[in-house]
């Protein structure tokens, strides 16, 4: 007898129920149920219990929950001089953000963790992902523009190209408000919220202490698929309409696909990294946190600058 997909969910369910497992993945259900090495049912139930801790201390935070800023810069209102600055200590942080990938993938403490790493620096500088959901091309866009760019995928075998480096993305949309390269992503051009939040990133998240940064990284990945980059699509939309311009999105619209299905793995993630070792978790939650102030003040930091800029 062949036992379908369907049967086989239906069955972990089952068991879960059972066993007072509800709220795991089916992977780790079955991994459970065959008992392999790591994985119990004492085990499944902590998880569960940690995963509300986490639920309640660390997703909380109001660099997930409350973001003042890109609520703001939703409604589309800025002026110029506010458009300007944004886009400026973004550019800072997308660019600095590739030291704490490179220095994450050095710390990776498995040749798969390094690979994952890897793929994340590699697509930033424009390695194109493959195969995946490839949008078909709309005849006249430029190659690199990541209105048609998969969003999921790996760099095994993809393509290199200058023009499908994020940062090169970025740069048209700051072209657009009178920004030229010599204004944008270096460091001498953040602010010191921008750079605290960067300099964080590079200790926490590509910090030497696998823990650190697994915490860190499950922080930021809440962080990145909370939503915010919806905001600051459709306070670019409005802005273009309000001003009749065009400041081409892809950058922030290629990020939202990527978060959006990438948000749906973390859960599994986090599964798979807590049966494999023994994890201090008040350590997870404490760090999580500590990254996540960074985030806060990145946004902070922004939300100051724009008050100044008012008048
Ligand atoms: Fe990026």
């Amino acid at each position: 007898m062949t036992i379908t997909l369907d049967e086989t969910h239906e069955s972990e369910h089952e068991f879960a129920r059972s066993s007072g497992l509800t709220g795991l993945t089916t992977g780790t259900l079955a991994a459970i149920r065959a008992a392999k090495p790591g994985y119990d049912v004492a085990r499944g139930k902590r998880f569960l219990a940690f995963r509300e801790r986490i639920a309640t201390h660390l997703l909380r935070h109001r660099a997930i929950v409350a973001n003042g800023y890109t609520a703001w810069f939703r409604q589309g209102t800025q002026n110029a001089a506010q458009l300007r600055d944004f886009i400026v200590q973004f550019s800072v942080f997308s660019n600095l953000f590739l030291i704490a990938q490179l220095h994450k993938m050095i710390n990776a403490d498995t040749l798969a963790g390094m690979r994952a790493s890897k793929e994340i620096l590699a697509n930033e500088i424009g390695v194109t992902l493959r195969p995946g959901a490839r949008a078909a091309a709309a005849p006249g866009r430029p190659a690199g523009d990541p209105g048609f760019i998969a969003a999921e995928g790996t760099v095994q075998g993809g393509t290199f190209r200058f023009e499908a480096a994020h940062f090169e993305w970025l740069l048209h949309a700051a072209e657009q408000v009178g920004l030229g390269f010599n204004e944008l992503g270096r460091r001498r051009f953040g602010s010191r919220a921008t750079l605290f939040f960067c300099d964080e990133l590079t200790r926490l998240y590509g910090g030497e202490d696998y823990e650190v940064s697994q915490a860190a990284s499950y922080a930021v990945e809440n962080w990145a698929a909370a939503g915010f980059w919806k905001e600051l699509i459709e306070g670019f939309r409005r802005y273009n309409e309000a001003h009749r311009m065009q400041i081409p999105l892809g950058f922030f619209i290629w990020h939202d696909r990527l978060e959006a299905q990438h948000a749906a793995h973390t859960q599994e993630e986090l599964e798979d990294y807590y049966f494999h070792a023994p994890l201090d978790e008040d350590a997870f939650i404490r760090c999580g946190n500590e990254m996540l102030d960074g985030v806060a003040a990145f946004w902070d930091g922004l939300d100051a600058q724009r008050h100044v800029l008012a008048g």
